[in-house]
């Protein structure tokens, strides 16, 4: 990631959204890109994109999730059962989420836990993964417990997200620290949600990186408080950042440039390559894994965050105003993606092709076709 940009300060991403709202435009990409639609539909591109997502560092959750000792999240990550949970030292550790004694998963969903207690024999693991207790431990002779603890996966926290790399031989921390702040550290975890989509986990990706859908998708959600096709696009190495502006930015024109803030006047959405996003809204921040599972099939695990005082009832009430919208255009993206999905066998088309409004897509499918090369 040493290619990776300094991303623009809301100041000037505020300057080029009046620029574009001034001027009828928004960012262009540099030339449109054509996909193959095989690669949606072919399992051996499915399968050398997971074992992609094995190999390089991915966001697994937010540190937030884990914010004191015993906290843990417990998901699969590109087929894998893993679990991280923060430790006594205050680290986190993730490991595969897999008993050493049969291989039962010693953890579910998310909580806090004093230690993981696998519910098929109740063999007893500790925060750091070392195994503690073992039933009727005379049942197995020669049991070395100390060569029997969880295995851990190589991770790192950085900018507010942990890393996983499940494949990785040693540790990539120095590699995140490059990375742009993603998450402020005021942000608690409120919540973690799964759901399930009938489209590949790059159409469903799609649907995040572009504004050009606005009004089509979106007439009565997004649309009425937002702009069509207007955007400021950004890349880091091989990530972006796609911003997009409320019509309320406009109050933003008689403040001095230099304090104007995007918080509560754009949705950043950052795509972190290949298959995370983390999207800013008004007191909420939702980070969002996309776990491929069949061509045709991606798990979306959503954690949400939030900056405003539980005990603040006018906040809470605007947060769920707000995740409500959110919700409603979420499940509209839902329904032109899991068609568009349906059009991949139609029969149609022999690529799909992404203009210059969606140059943060072409973007993405050259950094994904370069990462595959790389690997083979
Ligand atoms: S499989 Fe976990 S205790 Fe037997
Ligand atoms: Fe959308």
């Amino acid at each position: 990631m040493s290619t990776a940009r300094p991303l623009l300060d809301d100041a000037a991403v505020v300057a080029r959204i009046f620029d574009h709202i001034d001027h009828e435009t928004t960012d262009l990409g540099e030339a449109v890109w054509r996909e193959p639609v095989a690669n949606y539909r072919s399992p051996e591109r499915l399968a050398a994109e997971l074992a992609l997502l094995r190999r390089r560092p991915v966001p697994f959750c937010p540190s937030a999730a884990l914010a004191e000792p015993g906290a843990y999240v417990a998901r699969e990550a590109a087929g894998t059962p893993l679990v991280a949970v923060r430790g006594d030292d205050g680290a986190v550790r993730v490991f595969r989420n897999a008993c050493r004694h049969r291989g039962t998963q010693v953890a579910a969903g998310s909580g806090c836990a004093r230690a993981f207690t696998c519910r098929y024999h109740g063999w007893t693991y500790g925060l750091d993964g070392s195994l503690r207790h073992v039933p009727h431990e005379r049942g197995f002779p020669g049991l070395d417990k100390a060569q029997r603890g969880l295995v851990a996966v190589p991770s790192a926290e950085a900018h507010g997200l942990v890393f996983v790399a499940q494949e990785a031989k040693a540790s990539f921390a120095q590699e995140l620290a490059e990375l742009p702040p993603i998450i402020p550290a005021r942000y608690r975890f409120v919540g973690a949600s799964e759901l399930e989509v009938a489209a590949n986990w790059k159409v469903f990706l799609e649907g995040f990186l572009e504004g050009y859908h606005i009004r089509s998708t979106h007439p009565r959600t997004f649309y009425p408080i937002q702009y069509d096709n207007l955007n400021v696009v950004e890349s880091f190495g091989p990530n972006n950042r796609v911003a997009f502006p409320y019509q309320a930015i406009e109050k933003l024109r008689s403040v001095p440039a230099s304090e104007r803030s995007a918080d509560g006047r754009l949705t950043y959405v950052y795509h972190l390559f290949p298959n995370a996003i983390v999207a800013t809204f008004p007191g909420r921040i939702i980070a969002v894994a996309l776990e491929p599972l069949a061509i045709d099939r991606t798990r979306q695990v959503t954690y949400a965050l939030s900056d405003r005082a539980e005990d603040d009832r006018d906040a809470q009430t605007a947060l769920e105003s707000g995740a409500r919208l959110v919700d409603s255009g979420g499940a509209e993206d839902r329904e032109v993606v899991c068609s568009a999905q349906r059009g991949l066998a139609s029969g149609a088309n022999e690529f799909l092709e992404f203009g210059l409004f969606e140059g943060a897509i072409g973007r993405f499918h050259r950094a994904l076709h370069a990462a595959l090369d790389g690997e083979r």
